[in-house]
């Protein structure tokens, strides 16, 4: 039985590993454009395969859920979905793209055309540090007349459905460059040049998602995946730091992730690109267990995620991951003394990543597939191996590899502006068995 599934995972199309032709509006991947999502089609046919071999129902965990695509993608499969993750607007989309809604989407959309139509007050409702440098004023009125007619609709998933697409807009007309994660406002001269208009920014984005999300629903009733106008299994989307704890009394028999490849503040800043629509959007939309002050600070989110800090007790830190992961070490010796800071800071994202790997592992059940999905990235021009890293991690826990896949990364969303995406071409998907 291994062979066949070796078989039949070591036999996927190159192309489809590599995305090659892939709709991008599939599974709603587009509703919102959050940093770094994985691509359904390319975990698709690894998450067939695993679960066609799985005894027992799949019950699939994602503890960095990101937009949720590794669970959209379980969801076609018929698995039980969890994810988590530190990042609110993570849980917001997650929730939206979860969730089967029925033709009263149509019907709100209709409503709130209306109200949009009529609104005229030029009243601002949300107030933050630096607010006018991040959005013109016309922007902030137009923005607040959305958001007073989200408040006024009944459903509080039809108002998380227009929250998304509110978020999405709140990108593409404030003054923050779109062409990078990072917070880095535009030129004057173009600020002054846009002239854009929210609401109608959001009437068509809203009108777009409306349609991917209902295509994702045929396509779950065509698998017979729905029942009473929900789907048949179980879905549940948490707020939470997957290195304190996973918040669920569930156990899982797949894992698909794919955790942030280094600290936040030097890799993909989530945190930061999520910050301006977080201002606009009120906490008790989204999740009641949030218990990061995410507003108070542009990095906040970045701070409290994997890596973001350098621990106080440092040296016990580097004995103990060291002792785990020879590929680290052997990265850090390359260092001198005086680069050693940067160094140390992929030491305490390794750390922190270990410590969520324990935290996992206490939920996973015997026999459990993990997928996931990394790559490898520089620092000081030499390269973190954090594939070797993770292997190793697992390797001191018992977990051995069971195989190992490799896909081009086709398309680099941010070019230039990331020193991170810049040196990656190449992407491991490693699958573990827990025995
Ligand atoms: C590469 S993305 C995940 C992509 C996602 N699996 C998908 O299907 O598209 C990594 C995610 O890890 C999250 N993250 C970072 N530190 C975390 C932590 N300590 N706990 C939970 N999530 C964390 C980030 O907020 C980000 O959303």
């Amino acid at each position: 039985m291994t062979e066949a599934i070796l078989e039949s995972l070591s036999s996927i199309d190159s192309n489809i590993l590599n995305g090659i032709n892939y709709n991008s509006r599939d599974y709603a991947r587009k509703i919102l454009n959050y940093p770094a999502m994985m691509v359904p089609s390319v975990q698709e046919s690894i998450i067939k395969t695993l679960v066609n071999d799985l005894p027992n129902e799949t019950s699939m965990i994602d503890p960095f859920m990101g937009a949720s695509n590794a669970l959209t993608t379980g969801m076609r499969y018929g698995t039980n979905v969890y994810g988590q993750d530190i990042n609110p607007l993570s849980v917001l989309i997650s929730q939206v793209k979860t969730n089967i809604y029925s033709e009263d989407l149509n019907a709100a959309y209709s409503l709130i055309k209306e109200r949009l139509k009529r609104s005229r007050s030029l009243k601002v409702d949300v107030d933050f540090k630096n607010i006018d440098k991040w959005f013109k004023k016309e922007v902030q009125i137009e923005l607040s007349q959305i958001r007073r007619a989200i408040l006024r609709e009944d459903s509080l998933y039809i108002r998380k459905f227009f929250w998304v697409a509110f978020a999405e807009v709140i990108r593409l007309t404030g003054n923050d460059r779109t062409s990078t994660f990072k917070l880095h406002v535009r030129k004057e001269e173009d600020i002054a040049n846009r002239n854009l208009s929210p609401k109608e920014y959001f009437l068509k984005i809203c009108k777009r998602s409306i349609e991917d999300i209902f295509q994702v629903k045929r396509e779950l009733a065509l698998k017979d995946l729905i029942e009473d106008g929900d789907y048949k299994r179980e879905v549940d989307i948490n707020w939470g730091d997957s290195k304190d704890i996973i918040n669920t009394d569930k156990s899982f028999n797949l894992l698909v992730t794919s955790p942030p490849y280094g600290d936040n503040h030097t890799t993909v800043t989530y945190g930061q690109f999520s910050y301006l629509p977080l201002q606009w959007i009120p906490v008790s939309e989204i999740d009641s267990e949030i218990s990061i002050n995410y507003l108070s600070a542009i990095q906040e989110i970045d701070k409290q995620s994997l890596g973001g800090e350098i621990e106080a007790d440092y040296k016990n830190i580097e004995s103990k991951i060291f002792s785990k992961s020879k590929s680290l070490k052997e990265f850090f010796n390359g260092f001198t003394d005086i680069e050693k800071k940067k160094a140390r800071k992929v030491t305490c994202f390794i750390n922190d990543l270990d410590i969520t790997i324990d935290n996992i592992i206490q939920k996973m059940q015997t026999g459990s597939y993990f997928v996931w999905t990394i790559g490898n990235r520089n620092v000081n021009n030499k390269e973190v191996k954090n594939d070797l890293i993770l292997i190793d991690l697992l390797k001191s826990k018992g977990i051995d590899l069971f195989i190992d896949l490799e896909r081009d990364i086709l398309s680099k969303r941010m070019p230039g502006r990331n020193n991170f995406s810049n040196t990656m071409n190449k992407e491991k998907i490693l699958i573990f068995k827990m025995g």
